[in-house]
């Protein structure tokens, strides 16, 4: 347990700096010893100290200080002669754990240590967590509390940790690329470079000297080196989008940089270490591209060491949710927007429409109704959705934020059923499984007004 905590123990008395250090190395404890402030400072310059025990009068409070401002979560005692309390209880208020009077017992002061090492602990924890937070606010944004997505953040705080390929699939605008951002920002490499190639964007014929560089004159247009989307990534990560659009005759090569970490630039005459974490995202199926010979199956079972399957918005309605909230707040603020939320009819719209362009999708269309609305609710018209919606059929699905409050519920689910069977009462009764003088009730309860639709 007490591995490697380090404790600095500063007192111009040979014979406490000798007394404390055995006390605290028989309990396992590391242990550094200054007789001065200035051997002091050195110490703490030359080992992460977890812990500081000072006698006050040897500059008890700047050094306090310079240690809270090296690193926060060390803890520091103060030891004090007789009469010293004034400016001891100053030290505490200056950050200091405790200050222990002169003389004392070791049992006194191991309690203290150990006190204080367990707030150390304590901060540090907090720091860190912090620290990963905002490294994670800051470069992946993922919103998403679905078990699928849960899934991925647990593989993508996995994955991070590893060098493997990592294949990601899902449909458009799931998320993707934002996901392979996570990874390589929580990883090792995520102060070296992310290069990203969307293989369908490029030219066939530019692909390989695109991914591999080149040398001056090599071919025709080739007018100086170029060291090639693999020398970018070099140490970094690199993600390939849409990998079946790659090539089939360039695809062995790929295998071979990706199985021996060399590559060679068209028109070298020697080949270089490159060392690179790959990526690939698809949105369609490689098993089918593999059918249909686009993609060689030894490069995808290279690449697909480790699996993301991002499913579709529509089956993630906790996602939908949390995103709607976080893209209307977010758009609210961008454009300065003071509205009042969605009203019912809008927000069971967005509830029931099918995203079939998933997440990107979702945000053009707050971005679109937070601008344009009138306000002071959204409405459902200013979403301007198709008629694309989940379920259909005989067998509607229903999904209803958990938020919304009982009666809207149950008005929603009356309105909808009704709107599906034309406004005819008896097969909407039929199709709720209720008596239809409950659903007599119902209507003037809620005072929902029928329009019989005329039948086509
Ligand atoms: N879970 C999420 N949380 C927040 N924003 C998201 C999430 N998923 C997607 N987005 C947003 O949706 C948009 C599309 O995401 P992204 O580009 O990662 O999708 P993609 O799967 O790579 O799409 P495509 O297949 O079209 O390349 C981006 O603006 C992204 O910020
Ligand atoms: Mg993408």
């Amino acid at each position: 347990m007490k591995n490697g905590i380090r404790i600095l123990i500063v007192d111009d008395e040979a014979s406490i700096t000798d007394a404390l250090s055995r006390l605290f190395r028989l309990e396992g404890y590391e242990v550094e010893t200054a007789d001065h402030l200035e051997s002091a400072l050195v110490a703490l310059d030359r080992y992460p100290i977890d812990l500081v025990i000072t006698d006050l009068s040897l500059g008890g409070l700047e050094l306090l200080q310079n240690v809270k401002a090296k690193r926060q979560a060390t803890e520091v005692v103060i030891i004090t002669g007789y009469g010293s309390i004034p400016q001891a209880v100053e030290t505490t208020k200056a950050g200091a754990f405790y200050f222990l009077e002169k003389p004392f017992e070791p049992e006194q002061i191991l309690l203290i240590v150990e006190k204080a090492l367990e707030r150390s602990r304590l901060i540090a924890e907090s720091t860190k967590l912090r620290q990963h937070f905002t490294k994670r606010q800051q470069y992946s944004h993922l919103i998403g509390s679905s078990r699928a997505m849960q899934t991925i953040y647990e593989t993508i705080e996995h994955v991070a940790k590893t060098d493997t390929n990592v294949l990601i699939i899902g449909d458009s605008g799931t998320g993707k690329e934002l996901i392979a951002n996570a990874i390589h920002f929580h990883s090792r490499r995520a102060e070296e470079e992310f290069v990203k190639v969307n293989c369908s964007a490029l030219p066939k014929e530019l692909i390989e000297s695109e991914l591999f560089g080149y040398i001056k004159g090599s071919f025709t247009g080739a007018a100086q080196d170029r060291i090639g989307l693999f020398g970018q990534a070099h140490k970094g990560s690199l993600l390939l989008d849409e990998l079946a659009e790659m090539p089939i005759d360039l695809q062995p090569k790929l295998l071979r940089v990706l199985e021996e970490r060399r590559y060679r630039r068209v028109g070298d005459s020697f080949s270089r270490d490159v060392d690179f974490r790959l990526i690939c995202s698809t949105n369609r199926s490689l098993h089918d591209a593999i059918k249909n010979g686009l993609l060689r199956e030894d490069l995808y079972y290279r690449i697909s060491t480790i699996t993301i399957t991002v499913p579709p918005l529509r089956e993630r309605g906790e996602d939908l949710q949390l995103l709607i909230e976080e893209f209307y707040r977010r758009f609210c603020e961008r454009y300065e927007r003071t509205l009042k939320g969605f009203s019912q009819a809008a927000y069971q719209r967005l509830f029931s429409y099918a995203w079939p362009g998933n997440v990107r999708e979702l945000q053009n269309v707050i971005e679109r109704a937070v601008l344009l609305s009138k306000g002071p609710y959204i409405e459902a018209v200013d979403l301007q959705l198709g008629t694309s919606s989940r379920g259909g059929g005989l067998n509607p699905e229903f999904y209803y934020p958990p938020s919304m409050k009982w009666d809207d519920i149950e008005r929603a689910v009356i309105t909808t059923a009704l709107e599906r069977v034309g406004g005819n009462k008896k097969a909407a009764a039929r199709a709720l499984g209720i008596q239809r003088t409950r659903l007599y009730s119902k209507l003037s309860k809620y005072n929902i007004v029928v329009e019989r639709k005329r039948k086509q």
